[in-house]
């Protein structure tokens, strides 16, 4: 048997007296394209956050390709290949595209502190961060301040940004939040084309988004997974369009 990309076992978190996640148990393959969906609040941008070590979990463990990750902190599990966007924009918008792409580069390969390192390697940081500049589509933006791309083009940096270092799980956070159908529609493809053969786990409200590229969904409400299975699955299962997909399909339309 393979070992998943990704194992949540008895995870749970509390802020104070609140406890937000209340026991996830959930397993995604290599190379699945997992969406979580669920209401406002049910604590998907918690889940990420324990997942990529931002809050330590109350209790209950996440493995990363079979290793416990307890007491790692996030650098430590992105070097292990998991890495994320956040829900809201995250990149520097005084610097170049290019620069933004070149300094996660720099970062995942861990050469942070070490000028002599970072100027011997530059050549081959610069072209992978063109590489990474032409899967993403900006190579003719590369020089531009990161600040005067379209909101579209600056989530499709932060893209890139996530997959600069090379992690073979990819965890989006709504990519594609607040865009116009066209934009949308292009940003789904971007994924699609950058996640091959990756793990993709990805927080989305948009229906259409998460039924067009998840191979499978589960459902999260009130910090409890009421449904897990293949797209059709989850959206014939009763107790999921009674907490959440009647209203978020309606929405839709
Ligand atoms: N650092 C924190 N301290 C205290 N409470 C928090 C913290 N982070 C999140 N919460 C609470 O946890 C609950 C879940 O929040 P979370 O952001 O995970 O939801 P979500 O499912 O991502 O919602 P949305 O769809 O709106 O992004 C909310 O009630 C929120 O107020
Ligand atoms: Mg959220």
């Amino acid at each position: 048997m393979t070992v998943p990309a990704l194992q949540l076992e008895g995870l749970r978190k509390s802020f104070g007296k609140t406890e937000i996640i209340r026991g996830v148990d959930l397993s995604i393959g290599r190379s699945e394209r997992h969406a979580i969906i669920g209401p406002n609040g049910a604590g998907k941008s918690t889940l990420f956050n324990l997942i990529t070590g931002r809050f330590p979990q109350t209790s209950g463990k996440v493995r990363l390709h079979g290793h416990d990750l307890a007491g790692m902190a996030p650098f430590e599990i992105n070097r292990r290949g998991l890495s994320r966007s956040f829900q809201i924009t995250n990149i520097f918008s005084n610097m170049t595209v290019f620069e933004n792409v070149r300094c996660s580069l720099l970062w995942s390969q861990g050469y942070k502190y070490s000028f002599w390192n970072m100027v011997s390697r530059s050549r081959e940081l610069t072209e992978g961060a063109m590489e990474i500049l032409e899967q993403i589509n900006l190579t003719s933006r590369a020089q531009l301040p990161a600040g005067v791309l379209s909101y579209a083009e600056q989530r499709a940096l932060e893209i890139g940004i996530t997959i600069a270092g090379g992690a073979d799980v990819i965890m989006l956070d709504e990519p594609t939040a607040g865009m116009s159908h066209s934009e949308t529609d292009y940003i789904v493809e971007l994924i699609r084309k950058v996640t091959e053969n990756k793990t993709l786990i990805m927080v989305e409200h948009d229906m259409g988004v998460v039924f067009g590229l998840a191979d499978y969904i589960s459902v999260l409400v009130y910090g409890e997974i009421i449904a897990t299975g293949r797209p059709e699955e989850v959206r014939a299962n009763p107790k999921v369009q009674e907490a959440y997909l009647g209203a978020a399909l309606e929405a839709e339309h």
